[in-house]
Parts: C-alpha cells; structure tokens; sequence
C-alpha cells in the first residue's frame, strides 16, 4: 500500500501539496480561531504542514493519515523540524474509512476527497470522528469559469463537468448536507503556480540525475505536456478552496 513513486518525484520539493502558500495556510489557521489544546484529524495529511504549523502556531495537537510512505516520513521528519512532535502523530494508512479513537474538534481531508467517494461521503467520513459542535474542513476544487469543452474538462484533470460543482453549487451542497458553511479560505492563479509549476522544476533536476530510471518516460512526457496544460486549462478554470463547515 503507496502511493505511485511518480508523485513522490513532481512533488519532492513541496512542503504542501496543494494550491496553497503557507501564508494561505497559515491564513487558514487563523480564520478558524483555534484554540490551544484542540485536537485535530487530518485524513491525506500528506507532508503534515497543516498540522505541524498548526501545532508550533496554535497548540493544537492531532493525527494525520496518509497512504504515502514517503509523505508520512517526511511529516515526521517536519514536526521534529519545528519541534511539535510530542503533539502530532503521522499514520501511514489508507485513510478510506479512518474514525478516530477519540473525538476531535477539527477533522479536515484537504485535497483527497476521493478517501470518501466524494464530497458528501468524506464528510460523513469525517463526521464520524468528530465531536459535537466540531468542525469539519475540506478541502476541495470547483469550476472557476465554465468549461467550454471536453477538452478543457480534461486539461483540468476531470472526465465531466459534472466531477466539479462551481462555487456557489460547492457552497450550495455543503448546506444540502446539513451544514453551516463558517469559513472559507481560496487558493488564486498564483498559489495555482506555487503547486504545480514548482513540480516542472522537481521533475526536470529528477530527469537529469535520474535519466536511466524506469520512470524516466513518464515524468519527461510530463514535463513537456504540464506547463501548457496549466497555463491553459488549469490555471484558468479551476479554482480550490478549503471550507470550514459546522452541523446545523
Ligand atoms: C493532494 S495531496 C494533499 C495532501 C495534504 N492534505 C496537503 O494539502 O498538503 C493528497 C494526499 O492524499 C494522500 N492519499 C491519497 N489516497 C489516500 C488514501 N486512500 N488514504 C490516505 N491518504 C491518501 C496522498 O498520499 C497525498 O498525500
């Protein structure tokens, strides 16, 4: 159980491995007014940013899950880094189906809402590890503009237009689900490019040192198709945001 070592190589420089700028995530931790002591889920933690920075910012202590080997070493290595591991802990574990042992007061996925089919299945997921009056974040893509073709649909790395809502839908759906939708924070163009065109650089001093590598075809083949594809669909018409939503 891993992830595909081609993630590993695109994104072996990145400390978040989403549309979001530490100030973005940062702002985040901030908007949600934490307090010192809560605990915290976080399911595809990734690199454990979100719960390091959290932790050395706010106090908050919490768990991370992550299927990624190299992910979940990495989020330790971190939390030694800014001196918070006695306050997170990192499990290597596919997340799909995780409830915590304890209740938590936030339990977030942000940019894996495939762990629980969906929007409204992960919420459900995470709800189950939540206590009363907690909070849950997601973090989740949307339509920016309107596709205008399957092509575009495609370049943005979906099979339909219906595999993203557009803002006010996403807003929408939240409050379909029972949900106050109580902060939000979003990625731009430029926090776009902070994700994925630092990925172009990752891959290209990977192929220099690593051009005997069995993966050598498909991350050159990356390399030469991504920088036009998010240039003109991704960077264009996706946007990405986190939601903090509380149970009605
Ligand atoms: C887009 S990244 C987001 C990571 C992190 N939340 C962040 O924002 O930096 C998605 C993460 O989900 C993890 N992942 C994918 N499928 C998973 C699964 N079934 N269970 C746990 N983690 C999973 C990947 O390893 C990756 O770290």
């Amino acid at each position: 159980m891993d992830l595909p070592r081609s993630f590993t190589i695109r994104e072996s420089s990145h400390r978040i491995l989403d549309p979001f700028t530490s100030e973005k995530l940062a702002t985040l931790g901030q908007a949600l007014r934490l307090l010192a002591g809560s605990r915290l889920l976080d399911l595809g933690s990734g690199k454990g940013e979100l719960l390091c920075t959290w932790a050395r910012d706010h106090g908050i202590s919490g768990t991370g899950v992550d299927i990624s080997t190299a992910f979940t070493e990495a989020a330790r290595t971190r939390a030694t880094e800014l001196g918070v591991a006695g306050n997170v802990t990192f499990v290597h574990a596919d997340a799909s189906g995780y409830v915590a042992d304890e209740p938590v007061d936030v339990a977030s996925c942000c940019g894996a809402t495939w762990i629980g089919g969906g929007v409204a299945g992960t919420v459900e997921l995470l709800s189950k590890s939540l206590r009363p009056g907690g909070m849950v974040l997601i973090g989740e893509p949307y339509w920016r503009l309107d596709p205008p073709d399957q092509a575009t649909i495609e370049g943005c790395y979906a099979s339909s237009k219906d595999d993203f809502m557009t803002l006010p839908e996403l807003v929408e759906h939240f409050h379909d689900l029972g949900y106050d939708v109580v902060e939000m924070v979003h990625a731009d163009q430029d926090s776009w490019d902070r994700y994925v065109a630092a990925q172009w650089l990752n891959m290209r001093r990977w192929l220099d040192e690593n051009p005997d590598d069995e993966l050598a075809d498909e991350i050159r083949e990356d390399l030469t198709v991504s920088p036009v594809r998010h240039a003109r669909y991704q960077r264009e018409y996706l946007g990405w945001g986190v939601f903090a939503l509380m149970r009605r």
